[in-house]
């Protein structure tokens, strides 16, 4: 639904360039929720202002529902009339809001479609429609100042979908409010994802954002996208930073002689006692350091930091008996317990001969 491919942003600032895009490919899959995390200055409002083409790239394109906006003509506020009709199919969220005081919230809602020309009525029944969505029907007459944040935000998310956009871009919308209200305006976008057929991508610095929402994320770095998939994805993939941080298990070896694993449960994994069967199996002690359990997009998601007794060369089997239970088994670098795990590659562990064929 939303590509971009080579996409670069060079800003001239005093006679100093700055690369605030930096060669950046995403893929946002039709009606999914995709969170793109950073930290300040990464580029994720350059990134999300060039979606929309409210800033031109530099270079690279961007294709929303099939059509290369970069091959539109104008940009910001002189775009040309093509790029705006295609604009209009894009809802923009922002952290700040962006209502004028001085209309009621209906006419807020309305905004975009006095722009687009329609008619009083159909605006208002428009307008009202939308309220309606978002939960806000009896504030129609009020001013954004007798608003709470919240009711603000949802003024925001009634006024980004006045034209009907198939696409919802949000940057930092819930970094404004409290954590109540923050959740009360993700599921509000989630049910409008479900029951809208919307894609949303939505940008924020808070993990919490991608836990409750997303489908998939993205994290960038420096202008570039180091890190993308489906949560699901990045959690089964070994050294993610984003799946440490989504799940952070903490704890340090205990001693100088032991294998420190980070093992990463999904699905019915989650239901398995495979640690006391490792523990059985191999006869080995196990500690447990730490360990998180969540749902993330509706699945059931376990990890745990576990310590075995003796170094990495002695865990070979019992790490490849965990992995052949088709968990995730990364050991953790003893000089860096921390974040991110950094991955030791153990070679695949075979299971142990029978005594039979040791005899022969
Ligand atoms: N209009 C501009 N002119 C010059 N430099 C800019 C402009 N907009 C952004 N930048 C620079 O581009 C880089 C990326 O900025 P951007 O706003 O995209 O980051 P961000 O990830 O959204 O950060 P934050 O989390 O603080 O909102 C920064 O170094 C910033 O200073
Ligand atoms: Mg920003």
């Amino acid at each position: 639904m939303i590509t971009t491919t080579g996409l670069t942003k060079v800003y001239q600032s005093r006679g100093r360039e700055v690369t605030a895009l930096d060669g950046v490919d995403l893929h946002v899959r039709e009606g999914e929720v995709y969170g793109v995390i950073g930290q300040s200055g990464a580029g994720k409002s350059s990134l999300i202002r060039c979606v929309n083409l409210l800033e031109r790239p530099t270079s690279g394109t961007v294709t929303v529902d099939g059509q290369d906006l970069t091959a539109l003509a104008g940009r910001g506020p002189r775009a040309g009339k093509e790029l705006r009709a295609a604009r209009s199919r894009i809802g923009m969220v922002f952290q700040h809001f962006n209502l004028l005081a001085s209309r009621t919230v209906q006419d807020n809602v309305e905004l975009p479609l006095e722009i687009l020309g329609v008619s009083g009525r159909e605006r208002a029944r428009k307008a009202l429609e939308l309220l309606d969505l978002v939960g806000l029907s009896d504030k129609a007459k009020a001013y954004p100042g007798q608003l709470s944040g919240g009711q603000k935000q949802r003024v925001g998310i009634a006024r980004a979908l006045a034209g009907d956009p198939k696409v919802l871009l949000s940057d930092e919308a819930t970094s404004a409010l409290d954590p109540e209200t923050t959740r009360s305006v993700l599921q509000l976008l989630r049910d409008l994802n479900q029951q809208l057929g919307l894609t949303v991508l939505l940008i924020t610095h808070e993990m919490d954002v991608v836990k409750t929402v997303c489908d998939s994320a993205a994290l960038m770095r420096k202008g570039q996208v180091v890190e993308s998939g489906t949560v699901r994805e990045l959690l089964a993939t070994p050294g993610s930073e984003l799946a440490h941080e989504l799940f952070p298990v903490g704890g340090a070896a205990t001693g100088p002689d032991s294998t420190v694993v980070d093992v990463t449960f999904h699905g019915e994994a989650t239901g398995r006692p495979v640690i006391s069967q490792l523990s059985r199996t191999y006869n080995v002690d196990i500690s447990i350091l730490g360990a998180a359990m969540d749902t993330v997009g509706g699945n059931q998601i376990g990890r745990m930091r576990i310590e075995l007794p003796g170094r990495f060369e002695e865990n070979v089997v019992p790490i490849g008996f965990l992995r052949e239970q088709g968990l995730q088994a990364e050991v953790v670098d003893p000089e860096a317990p921390g974040v991110p795990a950094r991955i030791v590659p153990a070679p695949l562990a075979k299971p142990a001969p029978l005594a039979k064929e040791a005899v022969k």
